[in-house]
């Protein structure tokens, strides 16, 4: 009974007029194929100056497209420069946030402890945290696929209250942007392993409600393998979402 979640994560693409112009043709493109939002969640992640925008056109237009930010400060308010609040996204009507993308991890050296504070931040503000975990190419060869996810996993969660509702992410790092997905057995095996140790950490209903993504490579081609998979309950789509028709596709994978 876990409704599936196709996020874009458009990373640092378009501006806001760009913006815009995406969404419009994503919107209209999803009205045609009467897609049924109840059955498979979307949501758009935009850099921060674009959520204004994207807000103002989703409730303009009455769409059910949920809205998403790329990152978040684990402080309240105060002097941050060049921070951004969770209560600020919340404000913009932002359902989700992504915390500890590996795109923050490694160009920014985040730590697990900074992802768990920005998770909790997140949570504190009643924004659901997209928690993001993955392997190097490097940590599989010398860890094996799940272990680094499970760590940054388990990291996380424990910052989190027993009642917090997140979202997990899988996206191998040799798997974002480089053409090579994972393929749907390996994906599948790394989030059983992240569902059996949601079990340890918070018990059986919380690993059972709780959604697992995969990310990486995702296209209109290869999303339903992924899907297909008892544990996998949607994607992290990052290129393939800055194209309306493409992520409409993935969008609509059955
Ligand atoms: P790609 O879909 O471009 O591989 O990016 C995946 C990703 O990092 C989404 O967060």
């Amino acid at each position: 009974n876990r409704i599936p979640l196709i996020a874009g994560n458009w990373k640092m693409n378009l501006d806001h007029l760009q913006a815009i112009a995406l969404v419009q043709k994503l919107s209209w493109s999803l009205k045609d194929a009467r897609h049924n939002f109840g059955e498979v969640e979307v949501a758009v992640f935009p850099p921060f100056t674009d959520l204004r925008s994207v807000q103002t056109l989703l409730a303009a237009d009455k769409l059910a497209l949920k809205l998403g930010a790329q990152d978040v400060s684990p402080q309240q308010a105060g002097a941050y420069t060049g921070d951004i609040s969770a209560e600020m996204l919340a404000k913009l009507d932002s359902a989700y946030v992504l915390v500890g993308h590996s795109e923050r991890r490694h160009g920014h050296s985040e730590s697990d402890e900074l992802v768990g504070e920005k998770a909790r931040a997140a949570q504190a503000a009643g924004l659901v945290p997209v928690i993001c975990v993955g392997e190097t190419a490097e940590d599989l060869e010398t860890h094996g696929a799940a272990a680094i996810p499970l760590a940054q996993l388990a990291a996380a969660v424990a910052k989190l209250p027993a009642d917090a509702e997140f979202v997990v992410a899988y996206e191998p790092v040799w798997a974002i942007g480089s053409g090579e997905p994972a393929t749907s057995e390996q994906a599948e095996e790394v989030a059983r392993a992240l569902r059996e140790s949601l079990r340890d950490l918070r018990g059986d209903d919380v690993a059972a409600a709780t959604r697992v993504l995969y990310g990486g490579s995702v296209t209109s081609q290869n999303i339903a393998s992924y899907l297909r998979q008892p544990n996998i309950d949607g994607a992290l789509v990052g290129g393939a979402s800055l194209k309306a028709d493409e992520f409409s596709r993935i969008v609509q994978f059955k």
